[in-house]
């Protein structure tokens, strides 16, 4: 199994993707799960981490927090997508298994020294701020990650928090900018795949269909988490971004990209964030990361919903 670290906002769709993982032991091994400010506070996201791990029943998973805003800017976060928990729609109880002492950013440098070179992935959901504070702290990490399999940012579907930016990359540019200048092998789950995985009447039916307390709370949260795209954009459902990152990690197959050069724009006000994808290759940029473009969206769900059966 690939050894990852899951670093999240939860967050519905971080919250499915979590799940998804932790229903994978032969393919992921989840060693930890680190927080970071995003679609809500600190304080939530690492509580809302807290509550997905328990009603997975995997209260063994170490959680931490980090950082609880970006780099150079204010928070932003994205209560008007997710609610104000960040998890609204199912009523799950209070976690009781604790967070552990010590900063996120830590723990990523430390897991990362401690194992083989490159056998750590780490599997950011959210804002890259954990991720570049990782990386100023311990340049020498860079070269001993394995890979890093990410959901943000867009090209033809350019944004969803400003006109051209997708919101994980906006809300801390400058640490994106980091990520993709680290030299990382980095996989990239833009809108433009994502929103090609969406929850459909019948497929959120199947989830509830479960009839287990994790299906019902997935069935739960996509509904509430559809509103806003349903009304925002036409879609026909709530769009899974997460989630594409750790089914990803089980089955690749089920994905199409290219290897292209990705810079973030981090200066211009009025496209703060943009990731800067050099999809036709009309530069002599290296490519820098394998930039994902398409899905099988209908064996994106079966294996969804086969896995989440297993919880
Ligand atoms: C991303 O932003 C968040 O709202 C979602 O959890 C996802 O990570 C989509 O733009
Ligand atoms: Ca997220």
């Amino acid at each position: 199994a690939r050894k990852i670290i899951i670093d999240t906002d939860p967050g519905q769709d971080d919250a499915v993707a979590i799940l998804l993982a932790l229903a994978s032991p032969e393919e992921i091994d989840v060693l930890g799960i680190t927080a970071v400010a995003g679609n809500v506070p600190l304080d939530l996201t690492s509580r809302n981490a807290r509550i997905i791990c328990e009603l997975a029943g995997k209260v063994d998973v170490p959680i931490y927090a980090g950082c609880d805003r970006p780099l150079g800017r204010d928070l932003v976060t994205a209560e008007h997508v997710h609610g104000k928990t960040g998890l609204d729609g199912p009523d799950l109880p209070d976690p009781t298994m604790p967070l552990q002492d010590g900063h996120a950013v830590d723990y990523i440098i430390e897991t990362v020294r401690n194992a083989d070179p490159r056998t750590i992935s780490l599997c950011p959901l959210g804002p890259l701020t954990n991720i570049a504070t990782a990386l100023q702290k311990a340049p020498d990490i860079a070269e001993r990650i394995q890979q890093i399999v990410l959901m943000g940012g867009a090209y033809f579907e350019v944004g969803n928090i400003t006109p051209t930016a997708e919101f994980n990359i906006y809300v801390d540019p400058q640490a994106a900018d980091i990520v993709f200048r680290s030299g990382i092998d980095i996989v990239v789950m833009p809108l433009d795949v994502t929103h090609k995985a969406l929850v459909t009447k019948q497929r959120n039916d199947a989830f509830r269909a479960l009839d287990t307390p994790v299906g019902i709370a997935v069935a739960q949260m996509t509904d509430f988490f559809e509103r806003f795209d349903k009304e925002k954009y036409g879609s026909a459902g709530a769009p899974l971004h997460d989630p594409c990152v750790t089914a990803y990690l089980i089955r690749p197959d089920l994905f199409t990209g290219r290897r292209v050069n990705v810079e973030i724009e981090t200066q211009s006000e009025l496209t703060m964030g943009m990731t800067v994808a050099d999809w036709w290759g009309v530069t002599e940029r290296a490519p820098n990361a394998l930039f994902i473009g398409d899905l099988d969206a209908d064996g994106f769900f079966a294996l969804l919903t086969e896995r989440l059966a297993r919880l």
